[in-house]
């Protein structure tokens, strides 16, 4: 290699060396008679001067943002009036002696030489020019993150004995609960492979075959509705373990996550994390994730309204519903207009509740909108629950929909008050989920994180008799109130895992026609195993605080699932259908159009 050093890595201690360097034109300024470019590679950026009657100079002049030079020269220490704290090579600058022009370049669709935010530019535009995009080193930094954590990953897990195994792409498809991503075969004409939502039925298999403790940086792929931290292809770090048992994985897993948070920002976080029940995380947080980052909490006050009048409250309670309580303390209260009141309504209306009842504490007693439809009785057993100033938020409804719905509002309070403070990795487990979960639409029970989730023993005889009171050795991870996690203890013995397949409503014939193979390994002798998997993006967009899962990814697709870089997804040429036995409706595209 020509190259001598990185731009960015010169230093005051360089000074007198003779380098070359190699890289793009970030920008050039002509200054009386001299010739200024600041140079960038990966590393970051240098000042070089080229001055007037110099063989560089005239090369120089012809030099436009953007281009790629290879130049050669020495190194100075700026005088300290012109030193720049801008830059981490500031103290210095680099007098050409020669430049050459590697390569021409148009100028790009849109700045990125760190004058502007990106964020002012249209996503889209900079996702189609993603190349460019990432030459900005703010935009290519958590992908070097990335890298890091993916190794840390590798040392960690290498050292405690996995051994990393890739599964297939081209497979059936895995119970994930989303759409599959389907492949057309051309030989099996009619036939269609599914892309793995993730790696779940083949790292079980690997445990029956004895492998004992695996792991993989997994692809997996899912035809969901794409949020902010959501991607159609995306990443898992997927681990599984032989003979252990819930606490074994999620010591590792804290260990682990211990080791990259260290590596990845060099900060030490305390283990065990915190474990709370789905109940109680439901119950005191209105989540499965809850934010634990600030500290305001739900009640259960039903008990307050049994006898009732008012039809908001009587209507719930008779539904076997319940009436819960979020209380804003009197110092964030007084900044909560009435319009803030009416826009937090509408934001436990989105979560699912039919209205939010609220009662502002004041000296000479209850203000609100409900306060006439409610006995001196409830109204003094309110009174209980608040100071004065304190603002009370209810919700009734069912106790999922009222604790999910308070839990929204919670989380827009903690953000709106700036209760959060955003330096703090809050890590918890949420543990003991229910194994199932009741499906209203279809009006069955389905299975709540994947049907290979086995049941506390405890709780074995309700499968069929009571199934929604079955608790699973289920687990997520969540980190400042993302999942960024979820794994759980497999079922591994066959009749179980039939047990199972009943209480989701599978006749046998069902079970064996969609996942045959997978039993018949199982009645070949599984040991005992569970593992996880970590949202690698998620996680890598959490630790380095990006604004989006796209910017964790070096090529993703936008929120319409569109790369618009290569244009994916397109259409099939005539010749490719027919090889594919495919025929496209017509009428289909229309509807969609
Ligand atoms: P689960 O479905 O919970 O578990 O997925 C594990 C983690 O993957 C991340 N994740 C996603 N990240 C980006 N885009 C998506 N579309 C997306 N979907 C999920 C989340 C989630 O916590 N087989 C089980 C794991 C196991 O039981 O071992 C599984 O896939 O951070």
């Amino acid at each position: 290699m020509k190259r001598s050093h990185y731009c960015g890595q010169l230093r005051a201690e360089d000074a007198t060396k003779k380098v070359c360097l190699q890289g793009w034109v970030n920008r050039r300024r002509d200054l009386g008679g001299l010739i200024f470019l600041d140079l960038r590679d990966r590393e970051g950026m240098v000042q070089v001067v080229i001055e007037p009657g110099t063989a560089a100079f005239s090369t120089a002049e012809k030099v436009r943002s953007e281009y790629v030079l290879e130049l050669s020269g020495v190194v100075r220490e700026r005088p300290a009036s012109q030193r720049s704290s801008r830059l981490a090579t500031g103290g210095v600058e680099v007098l050409a002696e020669n430049v050459t022009i590697l390569a021409e370049a148009k100028t790009p669709p849109f700045l990125i030489d760190g004058s502007i935010d990106a964020r002012e530019v249209n996503e889209d535009l900079r996702l189609s020019y993603r190349y460019l995009d990432l030459r900005r080193p703010e935009a290519a930094k958590p992908l070097r993150m990335r890298h890091q954590i993916t190794k840390a990953i590798w040392d960690f897990l290498d050292a405690e004995g996995f051994t990393q195994v890739e599964t297939p792409f081209l497979t059936l498809s895995t119970p994930e609960g989303a759409r599959d991503y389907v492949v057309p075969s051309r030989v099996q004409a009619g036939h269609f492979y599914a892309l793995p939502q993730s790696p779940q039925l083949f790292k079980q298999m690997l445990m029956m075959s004895g492998f004992d403790r695996y792991f993989q940086i997994a692809r997996c792929f899912r035809d969901e509705d794409l949020r902010a931290d959501r991607q159609p292809d995306f990443t898992q770090l997927d681990i599984e373990m032989s003979f252990v048992e819930e606490e074994d994985i999620l010591s590792l897993n804290e260990r682990l996550m211990q080791h990259v948070v260290k590596v990845a920002l060099g900060v030490d976080i305390a283990t065990p994390f915190q474990r709370l029940p789905y109940s109680e995380a439901m119950g005191r947080y209105g989540s499965d994730k809850p934010d634990l980052r600030f500290s305001l909490e739900l009640e259960d006050i039903s008990a307050l309204f049994a006898h009732s009048t008012f039809r908001g409250f009587a209507s719930a309670l008779a539904d076997k519903g319940v009436i819960k309580l979020l209380k804003v303390p009197a110092e964030y209260a007084k900044t909560i207009s009435r319009k803030d009141v009416d826009k937090l309504e509408a934001h436990a209306k989105l979560y699912g509740a039919k209205a939010m009842a609220w009662f502002r504490c004041e000296a000479e007693g209850f203000n609100g909108p409900v306060v006439k439809f409610l006995s001196e009785a409830e109204l003094t057993g309110l009174r209980s629950y608040a100071q004065e100033g304190d603002l009370l938020l209810l919700v009734a409804d069912s106790w999922k929909k009222a604790s999910t719905a308070l839990g929204a509002v919670r989380l827009k309070l903690g953000q709106d008050l700036k209760l959060i403070d955003e330096n703090v990795l809050r890590f918890l487990w949420v543990v003991d989920f229910p194994l199932l979960e009741y499906d209203e639409e279809n009006a069955r029970f389905t299975y709540m994180h994947h049907p290979f989730t086995r049941p506390q023993d405890a709780d074995l005889d309700k499968l069929s008799s009571d199934p929604a009171a079955v608790k699973a050795h289920a687990y997520d991870l969540v980190l400042n109130g993302n999942e960024v996690g979820g794994g759980s203890i497999r079922i591994h013995r066959l009749d179980v895992q039939e047990k199972m397949f009943a209480a989701l409503g599978f006749s046998p014939e069902e079970a064996k026609a969609r996942f045959g193979f997978f039993l018949d390994a199982l009645s070949y002798g599984a040991p005992p195993h569970g593992g996880i998997a970590w949202g690698l993006d998620r996680l890598v967009m959490l630790l380095s605080k990006s604004a989006s899962i796209r910017d964790v990814i070096a090529f993703p697709k936008n929120q319409r699932g569109i790369d618009p870089l290569t244009g994916a997804p397109s259409k099939l040429e005539d010749k490719q259908l027919e090889e594919l036995h495919l025929r496209i409706r017509a009428e289909a595209i229309a509807e969609h159009a």
